[in-house]
């Protein structure tokens, strides 16, 4: 086969303008299979190089520029094409991973007190409101707190008010889960002389069947004041005091006769919601002479009144809710309300 330096010159430069147009056209993908069918072993533009040995020598040098110079530019439009789309690339990646630190950003959830704590705390500042403060007393009582210096000795009938869970530990029957928060009341006799002004609130227990209005597990509140001359005028102002202050102006409360050990007189408070009804809160009465004895405090200097109600209740009465189940069932729908 005779070759002819212009025309390999001529094919040179035509191989390389549709090489150039091939790269321009391709993206990152194509670029890496057109390197070796462009500038490969088997590519037109080798075979042209190769073909360069059959030229007379006196040929050789010109053609042999073209055509280095055909595949240095190729390989040069490669390269800066590669270039291009990598920054594109780049470009692209940047764009959609960017992050805009001046948006702003929905409040996430971070949840919430419980509508019960939050009745709880509500209730203690109504108290420190009108000088009080808050005690605290365990959830595993002896049963002399719970009941004995509470002025029910064993066996006493008014015990079977409370189904009381006891735990296996010490004598038998020494050592329970508080049925009230009223044994409280003793401990911060024993502890604090007088003048007391005093609210505990806290978790009881008792061997109940959960149902609308019970459950075994539930909140008390206790108060307790001991000072000179306190009379139920007090205690009854009190009452009433507390209960403008935590559930507004449309409520009043009355005091119904009944019986506590620990109380003498002993009463029922009721609250009346504006539309008339009357809904039973909790109990209260003076404190009984005997059980300030048991305390080391002598009931002709001082005295003193006490009442007690149920956290859960309240809560229940001020939101309308008429099934205390609600509150622990844990739906996030439910408590979200609060
Ligand atoms: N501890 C009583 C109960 O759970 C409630 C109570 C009544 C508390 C009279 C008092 C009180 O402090 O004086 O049934």
């Amino acid at each position: 086969m005779s070759v002819d330096a212009r025309e390999l010159t001529a094919e040179a430069s035509s191989l390389a303008a549709q090489a150039t147009e091939a790269i321009a056209a391709a993206d990152a993908e194509e670029l890496a299979g057109l390197r070796s069918t462009l500038l490969g072993k088997s590519s037109q533009l080798t075979s042209l190089r190769r073909s360069l040995g059959k030229l007379p020598p006196a040929e050789r040098p010109a053609a042999g520029r073209a055509v280095t110079e055909a595949i240095a530019s190729v390989s040069a439009r490669f390269e800066s094409r590669l270039a291009e789309l990598g920054e594109r690339k780049l470009r692209e990646r940047l764009e959609s991973e960017r992050l805009d630190l001046t948006e702003i950003v929905e409040q996430p959830d971070v949840g919430r007190l419980h509508v019960v704590t939050q009745t709880q705390h509500r209730l203690e500042d109504v108290f420190c409101g009108m000088g009080y403060e808050v005690a605290e007393g365990p959830e595993v009582e002896t049963e002399w707190h719970n009941f004995v210096a509470l002025n029910f000795p064993p066996g006493h009938p008014a015990r079977d008010m409370y189904d009381t869970l006891y735990v296996n530990y010490g004598e038998p029957g020494s050592t329970l889960l508080r049925t009230h928060t009223s044994p409280v009341q003793i401990r911060v006799m024993q502890a604090v002389p007088p003048p007391l002004y005093v609210v505990a609130p806290g978790r009881c227990f008792r061997r109940d069947t959960a149902d609308a209005t019970h459950m075994p597990v539930f909140h008390q509140i206790e108060g307790l004041v001991v000072d000179k001359d306190i009379s139920l005028g007090d205690l009854a102002g009190t009452i009433e005091a507390f209960t403008t202050a935590y559930f507004g102006p449309g409520f009043t409360s009355r005091l119904r006769p009944s019986y506590f050990p620990f109380t003498e007189p002993s009463a029922e408070f009721d609250v009346a919601r504006p539309d008339g009804a009357w809904l039973e809160l909790g109990g209260c009465g003076m404190i009984h002479p005997a059980v300030l004895e048991v305390c080391g405090i002598d009931p002709e200097v001082w005295s003193g009144f006490a009442f007690g109600f149920g956290i859960d209740r309240l809560a229940m009465i001020r939101f309308g809710i008429d099934d205390l189940r609600d509150f622990w069932s844990n739906d996030a729908r439910f408590l979200e309300q609060f």
